[in-house]
C-alpha cells in the first residue's frame, strides 16, 4: 500500500476537506472564506498558457547525441570535438498549422528541435523534416502562416487562402513539392528526417570559416502515410505520432538518428551556382556529400508534459563558440522571433525553467522580472565593471569577424530559379508517388478559383511539363503542346 501523503494548499497547510465547500448548512450560500476552494478554482482558471503560434500540437524526448567522427577541422563546438563525446539532449516533434489538439496525421511539415545541452551552454538545431521551406524572406512569415491556419470569417482551414498565396510565391515550389509527396506525411516521427533546413556558419579554433547544412537521418528508415490512411488514423487516433513515439521509449525500442553535414568553406559560398542562404534550395549531394558526424538516440520520456514540452522554448539564436549564423535572410528573422515568442509564452525569465535552463554554470547580470524563481544572483554583485569579482567577458569567444558590402534597401533574392529543384525532386519521384502526389495535390486545387489553378499549373508545368500536364488533365483542363 502506498502511504497518502497530506494534502495542503498551496502555501503548505492542511487541507482539512477536498470533496465539500465551506457552507452554509447542507443547502449554502457557499462561504468565501474557504479558502482552499478559492485557492483551486483560481488555480485551474490559469493552467493554460498561449500555444505556441505555430507548430503548437507536438511531443517531446530526452536523450543524447554521440560524436562518431569528431569535427574539429571545421568546428571548435566543444560537443563536436571528441569521437565518443555524449551531449544530453531534448527533442520536440510539431505539426506547424494545427492547434494544440490537432490531429497528428495531417499532411504539414513537423517540426525537428533539438536542444543539445553542451558545455558551453545551450545549442538548438529548430528544424524540420524538410531540407527546404516555403519562402525565404522573414518578411512573408506572418502571410505564409495566416494561410495555413483558419479563414477570418468562417474559422475553417482555407484552400483559396494556402494555394492563393502558393501560386503567388513561386518560391514555394519546390516545398510544395515535397510536402504534397509521400515525404508529406510520415507514418510516425520515428520514421522521418529531420534537416536544419539553413545553412549555419561553423568556425575552427584557426578561425576558418564553413557553411553548413545539418542531416539528421532516420535509423528506423523512411516510412510514409497514405492521404487516405492518414485521414482514418486521424478520425481514431488524433494522437498516434504522440502514443507512436512515447511507447517505444516506454518498450526500450530507442529510436536513433545519424547526423550527417554537408559542408561548404567559406569561398565557395561566394562562387557556387546556388545561393547557399537561401533556404528554398537544397546543396546537391554530388556537390557536398554527406559527412557523418555522430548519432542522436531517445531513451526517455518525459515525466510531465507541461513542463518538459509544453514549457520547452528552442530558439535558431542559441549558439555555442563555434557554430554563428549565416546570412540567410530568413534565419535573421527567426533570430529575433523565437526569443520574442518565448517572454509573450513563457514569460522574460523562461531560460530558468528546468527545460530550458543550460547545464553549464549560468552567471551574468542579469537580475528580477516576472517569476524570478531561482535565487536571483543572490548578494552578489548585480553591475560591471565591479571590483567584487563579478563575471568578466571572454573576448576568445568573439564570433568570426566579416564583411558586409551592398546598398541598403529592401533587395530581393537575385535569383529567380524556383524551377529547377523543384524539378529535380519530382523526377526522383517513382511513377507511384508521381501519381500520389498529383492526387493530393488536386484534392486542394480543385476548391479553389480556376484563376488561382492556371498560376499553379504554370508553376508546375516549369518545373517539369510532365508535372504540369499530369496535375492539368488530373483538373480536367486543356494541356499545354
Ligand atoms: P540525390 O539523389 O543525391 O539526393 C536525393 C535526396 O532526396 C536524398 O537525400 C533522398 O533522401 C531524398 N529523397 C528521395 N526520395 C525522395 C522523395 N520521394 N521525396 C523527398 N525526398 C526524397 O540528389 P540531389 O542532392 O541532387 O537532390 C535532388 C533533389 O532531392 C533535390 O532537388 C531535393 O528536392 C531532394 N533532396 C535533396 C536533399 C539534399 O540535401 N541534397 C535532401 C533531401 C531531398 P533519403 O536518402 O533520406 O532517402
Ligand atoms: C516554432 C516563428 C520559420 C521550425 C516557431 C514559433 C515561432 C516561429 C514564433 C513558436 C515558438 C514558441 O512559441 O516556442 C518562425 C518565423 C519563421 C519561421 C518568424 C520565418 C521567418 C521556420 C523554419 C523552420 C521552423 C524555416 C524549420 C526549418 C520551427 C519549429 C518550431 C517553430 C520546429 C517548434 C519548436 C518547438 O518544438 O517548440 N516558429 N518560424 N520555423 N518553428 Fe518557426
Amino acid at each position: 500500500m502506498v502511504e497518502n501523503k497530506k494534502l495542503t494548499t498551496a502555501t503548505g497547510t492542511p487541507v482539512h476537506d477536498n470533496q465539500n465547500s465551506m457552507t452554509a448548512g447542507s443547502r449554502g450560500p457557499t462561504l468565501l472564506q474557504d479558502i482552499h476552494l478559492v485557492e483551486k478554482l483560481a488555480h485551474f482558471n490559469r493552467e493554460r498558457i498561449p500555444e505556441r503560434v505555430v507548430h503548437a500540437k507536438g511531443s517531446g524526448a530526452h536523450g543524447y547525441f554521440e560524436v562518431t567522427n569528431d569535427m574539429t577541422q571545421y568546428t571548435k563546438a566543444k560537443f563536436l570535438s571528441d569521437r565518443g563525446l555524449r551531449t544530453p539532449l531534448f527533442i520536440r516533434f510539431s505539426t506547424v498549422a494545427g492547434e494544440k489538439g490537432s490531429a497528428d496525421t495531417e499532411r504539414d511539415p513537423r517540426g525537428f528541435a533539438v536542444k543539445f545541452y553542451t558545455e558551453e551552454g545551450n545549442y538548438d538545431i529548430v528544424g524540420n523534416n524538410t531540407p527546404i521551406f516555403f519562402i525565404r524572406d522573414a518578411i512573408k512569415f506572418p502571410d505564409f502562416i495566416h494561410t495555413q491556419k483558419r479563414n477570418p470569417a468562417t474559422n475553417l482551414k482555407d484552400p483559396v487562402a494556402v494555394w492563393d498565396f502558393w501560386s503567388l510565391s513561386p518560391e514555394s515550389l519546390h516545398q510544395v513539392t515535397y510536402l504534397m509527396g509521400d515525404r508529406g506525411i510520415p507514418a510516425t516521427w520515428r520514421n522521418m528526417n529531420g534537416y536544419g533546413s539553413h545553412t549555419f556558419k561553423w568556425v575552427n579554433a584557426k578561425g576558418e570559416v564553413f557553411f553548413v547544412k545539418y542531416h539528421f537521418k532516420t535509423d528506423q528508415g523512411i516510412k510514409n502515410m497514405t492521404s487516405e490512411e492518414a485521414a482514418k488514423i486521424a478520425g481514431i487516433d488524433p494522437d498516434y505520432h504522440t502514443r507512436d513515439l512515447y511507447a517505444a521509449i516506454e518498450d526500450g525500442d530507442f529510436p536513433s538518428w545519424t547526423l550527417y553535414v554537408q559542408i561548404m568553406p567559406e569561398a565557395e559560398a561566394y562562387s557556387y551556382h546556388i545561393d547557399p542562404f537561401d533556404v528554398t534550395k537544397v546543396w546537391p549531394h554530388a556537390d557536398y556529400p554527406l559527412i557523418e558526424v555522430g548519432k542522436m538516440v531517445l531513451n526517455k520520456n518525459p515525466e510531465n508534459y507541461f513542463a518538459e514540452v509544453e514549457q520547452a522554448a528552442f530558439s535558431p539564436g542559441n549558439f555555442v563558440p563555434g557554430i554563428e549564423a549565416s546570412p540567410d535572410k530568413m534565419l535573421q528573422g527567426r533570430l529575433f522571433a523565437y526569443n520574442d515568442a518565448h517572454r509573450y509564452r513563457l514569460t522574460g525569465n523562461y531560460q530558468l525553467l528546468p527545460i530550458n535552463r543550460a547545464k553549464n554554470e549560468v552567471h551574468n547580470y542579469q537580475r528580477d522580472g516576472v517569476m524570478r524563481f531561482d535565487s536571483n544572483g543572490g548578494g552578489s554583485v548585480n553591475y560591471e565593471p565591479n571590483s567584487f569579482g563579478g563575471p568578466k567577458e571572454s573576448p576568445a569567444n568573439s564570433p568570426s569577424p566579416f564583411e558586409v558590402s551592398g546598398v541598403a534597401a529592401s533587395v530581393p533574392y537575385d535569383s529567380d530559379d524556383h524551377y529547377s529543384q523543384a524539378g529535380a525532386l519530382y523526377r526522383l519521384m517513382s511513377e507511384d508517388e508521381k501519381e500520389r502526389l498529383v492526387q493530393n495535390i488536386v484534392g486542394g486545387l480543385k476548391q479553389v478559383p480556376e484563376e488561382i489553378q492556371q498560376r499553379q499549373i504554370g508553376h508546375f508545368y516549369k518545373a517539369d511539363h510532365d508535372y504540369g500536364e499530369r496535375v492539368a488533365k488530373a483538373l480536367g483542363m486543356a494541356v499545354k503542346a
